[in-house]
């Protein structure tokens, strides 16, 4: 049976594609890689663990013998690589962990291919990557694939390296590989510290929601499970040694989409219209905050017939909803050590 390894898969993007790879190729044995951090949750994937072509391993990609002795057990036909540290804010009070993590874990995983395959043929290294490497946007224009790298985060930053490791690996040792760099992704399963769980969470308790700045930065949104569809086409068509960018065509200024998200917390809670957005709080910016981001997916919609299926209302109601029933898993992400970290933040 075909192995296909994917790692970070019980974080957020990575439980959505373990899933969808599970339930769409019953004949591949999809092992899942997770050092289980604050980030990654078993419960994420409770519906399809017993499942046959299903494995998870749990283990740390910066621990160079134990990838090296995985590689040495299992002939994977190809690699998904999602496992990072994710957060910008965390990035800015720990670079190093992001520099080992995103840049170490990453190498440690292209030295295991470029050592244990013993031939590329049939074989692909798929590198998961962000949009926040190209930079920040002014008013006008979109990050296309011939952007210039200019990352301004420790975490962009590191994502930006591991990128460029992926390419010098296929320059230099013939490594095949493929990169994408996606849009802010939204849904469930998302760790409540990234602006929308954060809200929902926040406005779901009736407590303050922490707008940076005057929340006039903008992102552009793509629902999770549109990015999974996308990170699909790209592993099974995507041409060797191409970048392809992914994204929702879905721009919000973060102060707008608050609001939005307030009239429907509003809506499903039956509370008094207005009454979330009576928690909106504007407070210290991020150090660094970029100001736009905005991709032009049209490479990946024109090579590989790709798009978005879910308009934003439609994705963030649903989103809403998961989260609003979903209160035990609310609740086990955001007791204990989370706690901690979170006061510190200064967000509740
Ligand atoms: P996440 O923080 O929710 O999950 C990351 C997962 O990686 C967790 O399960 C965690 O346990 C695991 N992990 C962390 N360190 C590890 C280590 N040393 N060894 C093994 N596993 C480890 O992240 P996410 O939001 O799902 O992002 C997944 C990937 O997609 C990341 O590479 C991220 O840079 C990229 N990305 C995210 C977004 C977004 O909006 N969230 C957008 C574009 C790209
Ligand atoms: O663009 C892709 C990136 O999107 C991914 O690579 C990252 O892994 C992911 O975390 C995300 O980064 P952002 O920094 O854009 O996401 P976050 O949800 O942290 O913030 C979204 C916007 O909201 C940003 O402008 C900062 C702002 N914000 C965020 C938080 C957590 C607030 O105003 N208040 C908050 O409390």
């Amino acid at each position: 049976m075909k192995k296909i390894l994917i790692t970070g898969g019980v974080g957020f993007i990575g439980s959505h594609v373990v899933r969808l790879f599970v339930n769409k190729y019953p004949d591949v044995q999809i092992m899942n890689l997770d050092a289980l951090t604050y980030a990654g949750n078993l419960e994420n994937l409770r519906d399809i663990e017993n499942a046959a072509n299903y494995t998870f391993i749990k283990g740390d990609i910066t621990d160079q013998d134990f990838i090296e002795r995985l590689f040495a057990t299992h002939d994977f036909s190809g690699v998904i690589h999602l496992a990072a540290e994710s957060h910008v804010d965390r990035s800015i009070e720990d670079p190093l962990l992001f520099i080992r993590t995103n840049i170490i874990g990453t190498m440690n995983l292209l030295n295991a291919c470029r050592n244990s395959w013993k031939s590329f043929e049939g074989k692909r290294f798929y590198h998961i990557s962000t949009d926040e490497v190209y930079g920040s946007l002014g008013d006008e224009g979109l990050f296309t694939e011939a952007t210039p790298y200019d990352p301004k985060s420790p975490y962009s930053a590191s994502k930006a390296s591991s990128d460029h490791l992926v390419r010098a690996y296929r320059n230099t040792y013939k490594l095949p590989v493929v990169i994408s760099n996606c849009s802010n992704n939204y849904g469930p399963n998302q760790f409540p510290e990234k602006l929308i769980p954060l809200s929902i969470n926040n406005l779901k308790h009736s407590k303050q929601i922490p707008v940076y700045g005057k929340g006039e930065n903008i992102r552009d949104w793509l629902y999770v499970e549109d990015h999974a569809d996308a990170i699909d086409r790209v592993y099974h068509q995507g041409a060797d040694g191409e970048t392809y960018n992914i994204g929702g065509n879905n721009e919000w200024k973060n102060i707008d989409l608050i609001r939005l998200l307030c009239k429907i917390m509003d809506k499903k809670l039956d509370r008094k219209p207005g009454t979330s957005a009576g928690l909106i709080t504007f407070v210290k910016d991020r150090a660094g905050h970029d100001l736009r981001y905005a991709i032009d997916s049209s490479k990946i919609s024109r090579e590989l017939g790709w798009q978005p299926s879910l308009t934003f209302e439609e994705g963030l109601e649903k989103t809403v909803d998961w989260y609003l029933e979903n209160n035990k898993w609310l609740h086990n992400v955001t007791s204990g050590a989370y706690v901690e970290y979170y006061r510190k933040m200064y967000k509740e």
